[in-house]
């Protein structure tokens, strides 16, 4: 399973980077305005910095601008993968950035058929939202799962990136599913080894080695 990070700060970026866990960078117009500037530039940093898939999302809603605003952004790095919003406006414009040779990301995913129908359209990535479903109190592994099962059917090369994870048992339930990628917010790296049984016993070997004879 691979990991991105879920954010477009540059710092939080190189420090997981550092920890050897980054694979990628996931950006949404949220994160990206977070951190101002000019995006494209903000997005040539990120490119620099990870050397591996880095997706940029379109603020365009309308498909022939979607396209225009997809190229450009595709234009700043060969690592740009360009985010669009499943939509039947985001999907039309998947089908035009494909024919170009341009990866998309495939966002807002909550059910199944919205991964059905952006890989039968050629989407690199589909990014289910899990913990947006659980907020409102719906099933989001099922939904995952059943993602899978459908990808798996037909053979789909789709990459399935579990997005919007909120805890460290997301990332544990979405790879046992078979997820591809899991993209991680920042505080949730420092979560995944944390166990007061690895602290306590740490501690306990260091007294012991002090005592050594
Ligand atoms: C994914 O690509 C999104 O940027 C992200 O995971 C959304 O997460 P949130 O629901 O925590 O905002």
């Amino acid at each position: 399973m691979k990991f991105f990070i879920d954010t477009a700060n540059l710092d939080e970026i190189k420090r997981v980077k550092d920890m050897g866990l980054l694979d990628g960078v996931t950006t949404n117009p949220t994160l990206a305005a977070k951190e101002g500037g000019d995006f494209r530039k903000l997005i040539a940093s990120i490119c620099e910095v990870v050397q591996g898939p880095v997706s940029a999302e379109v603020v365009a809603t309308e498909a022939s601008k979607m396209v225009q605003e997809g190229k450009d952004l595709a234009s700043i790095s060969e690592h740009v993968v360009v985010k669009l919003p499943t939509t039947p406006d985001g999907v039309k414009a998947l089908s035009k950035l494909v024919e170009a040779g341009i990866r998309c990301n495939m966002t807002l995913v909550f059910q199944p058929i919205q991964a059905l129908v952006v890989a039968k359209v050629g989407a690199t990535y589909v990014s289910p939202f899990l913990g947006r479903l659980d907020d409102i109190g719906q099933d989001s592994m099922h939904m995952l799962q059943s993602c899978r099962t459908i990808y798996d059917n037909y053979d789909f090369d789709t990459q399935i990136l579990a997005a919007s994870l909120r805890h460290p048992l997301h990332v544990v339930q979405a790879a046992e599913m078979g997820a591809d990628v899991a993209t991680l917010p920042p505080a949730l790296f420092d979560k995944l080894l944390n166990h007061p049984l690895t602290d306590i016993g740490l501690e306990k070997f260091l007294a012991d080695w002090q005592k050594r004879a």
